[in-house]
């Protein structure tokens, strides 16, 4: 149960302690916040909690594969030097992952717009582009072998 105002910024980090999804501006210009609903990206700090119920949230802390393991994303964020200090970084994977799920294979220019609304204050943009781009074969990869052993264990 939550208040009806509660954001789900607040919910997620105060209620649930999820604390990896982060707080900057809380008035929807950095992207720190962002997570994915129903695998769409959306800035948690202007989203009404209630507004998720009944509907998927992915944050950071949903990403790896099995504890103690990472997600492509992740990694390659890692080996580009994609971070510095870290604060934007889940927020910039999660809108990373939410391009890479509807486009799986972008371009620069697609990635560029897709983490426009996502700040780093550290200024790490190229790399950070480049950390994108090399998931991407990755991510498609990760995504394929869930449907594949599925579709094993139906046969
Ligand atoms: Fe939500 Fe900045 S904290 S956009
Ligand atoms: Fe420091 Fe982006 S790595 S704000």
């Amino acid at each position: 149960m939550v208040e009806p105002q509660s954001s789900l910024l607040s919910v997620l980090r105060d209620h649930l302690k999820l604390t990896g999804t982060k707080e900057g501006c809380s008035t929807g210009y950095c992207g720190a916040c962002t997570v994915l609903v129903d695998g769409e990206p959306v800035n948690a700090c202007l989203f009404f909690a209630v507004d998720a119920d009944h509907r998927s949230v992915t944050t950071i802390e949903g990403l790896s594969p099995e504890r103690g393991e990472l997600h492509p994303l992740q990694s390659a964020f890692i080996e580009s030097g994609g971070l510095q200090c870290g604060f934007c970084t889940p927020g910039m994977i999660m809108s990373a992952l939410g391009l890479l799920l509807a486009h799986p294979a972008p371009d620069e220019a697609a990635v560029r717009e897709a983490l426009a609304g996502n700040l780093c204050r550290c200024t790490g943009y190229q790399s950070i582009v480049a950390g994108v781009l090399e998931a991407a074969p990755k991510v498609r990869g990760a995504d394929a072998a869930p449907a594949r052993k599925r579709a094993r264990s139906r046969a």
